[in-house]
């Protein structure tokens, strides 16, 4: 297969197989593969009309060593089944997860990009309601499916620092709503904004809370963190998805010596950054350029020199290095697949 890995973005990107499996009376069937990219769905669906639906996103890698590897697919599996407690679905079983992620990668291998291509193969589990209800009740049969796509390098010219604009006439989430975990309907509210942000020349929004607006909470599809002297602070909030590259890049920080604060964020507190980025599965970390806050008339500059920060480029690279073999594993966040 001859497929040109630096160029193919991120989008839809046709596979051979994609597995299934259906939660029916109470219990899970057998894993189906398919080479469908459809399936049949009964037009009552609570997934169609009352947003019973959760999906995860993570990576795997052909590492330097040819061997193929999924980054933290335990944390995904756990983050996927506190979706389903969020909107009453059923839970899928850990070892579930882990056969089928497996198996649609190896079922898929010859998409995954080559070692060294800055491409890698992004899985996407989704779990949804297929059971037919009319009144507002969960239902009572689920699909768990999971397809692969190769994905690009998020950055096609490199790791460079983006713009990005404060957002204040649209929250993503509800203070006490579902914003900590990973259904669909908080990516729909946040569908006007982003293309807001890009009509506009930002590559995305930054999100304030949704009580208050004086405290940051996420970056589009993406944590926030910022850097001060040698502590990584990121945001402490109720509404936020906890991102698993957030997670790790703090691991790391601490690894590195660096201090790890989860905490408040005020506004105006991004004038005492050395270092802002956002961090998630696809682009591991983008470092923020400038941060524009239009109803204020204000704008907070990093990267004067046009270069992401230095403390930012070590944890890009130490991240990177561990996902695609090429240095000891000692957090063991990456398994083979066999
Ligand atoms: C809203 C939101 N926040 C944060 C993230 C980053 O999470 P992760 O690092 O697990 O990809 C994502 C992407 O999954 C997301 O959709």
């Amino acid at each position: 297969m001859k497929v040109d890995w630096k160029n193919i973005g991120f989008g839809y990107y046709p596979t051979d197989y994609n597995v299934r499996c259906y939660h029916k009376n109470g219990k899970w069937g057998e894993i189906e593969v398919s080479s469908s990219a459809y399936f049949n769905i009964h037009m009552a669906a609570t997934s169609l009309h009352y947003g019973q639906e959760a999906f995860e996103g993570l990576k795997a890698f052909m590492g330097k060593d040819n061997k193929i590897r999924i980054f933290r697919w335990q944390e995904n599996a756990k983050r996927l089944n506190l979706s389903a407690n969020g909107i009453k679905m059923s839970s899928v079983p850990h070892e579930l997860f882990h056969e089928m992620i497996f198996r649609v990668v190896k079922l898929n291998k010859d998409y995954v990009p080559l070692y060294g291509t800055g491409a890698s193969l992004y899985i996407r589990p989704l779990l949804i309601g297929t059971g037919a209800e009319v009144g507002v009740k969960p239902a009572n049969e689920y699909l768990f499916l999971v397809f692969v796509i190769p994905v690009g390098p998020y950055f096609k010219e490199g790791f460079k620092p983006v713009n990005i604009m404060i957002c204040r006439d649209h929250d993503r989430a509800a203070p006490l709503g579902t914003g900590n975990i990973k259904v669909g309907g908080n990516y729909a509210a946040s569908l006007i904004s982003l293309e807001k942000a890009h009509n506009t020349g930002y590559s995305t929004v930054l999100y304030l809370d949704a009580k208050e607006k004086k405290y940051i909470d996420e970056c589009g599809p993406a944590n926030f963190f910022g850097i001060k002297g040698n502590t990584y602070i990121t945001p402490d909030s109720l509404s936020i998805l906890p991102s698993i590259t957030n997670k790790s890049l703090q691991e790391l920080a601490i690894d590195l010596g660096m201090k790890v604060e989860r905490r408040l964020i005020p506004v105006e507190e991004l004038s005492e950054f050395d270092e802002v980025g956002a961090c998630g599965t696809a682009a591991v970390i983008s470092p923020i350029g400038k941060i524009v806050d239009v109803d204020k008339n204000i704008t907070y500059t990093f990267c004067k020199d046009g270069k992401p920060g230095p403390i930012s480029a070590k944890l890009y690279k130490k991240l990177i290095a561990i996902q695609l073999g090429e240095e000891t594993d000692k957090f063991g966040w990456m398994d083979v697949v066999e």
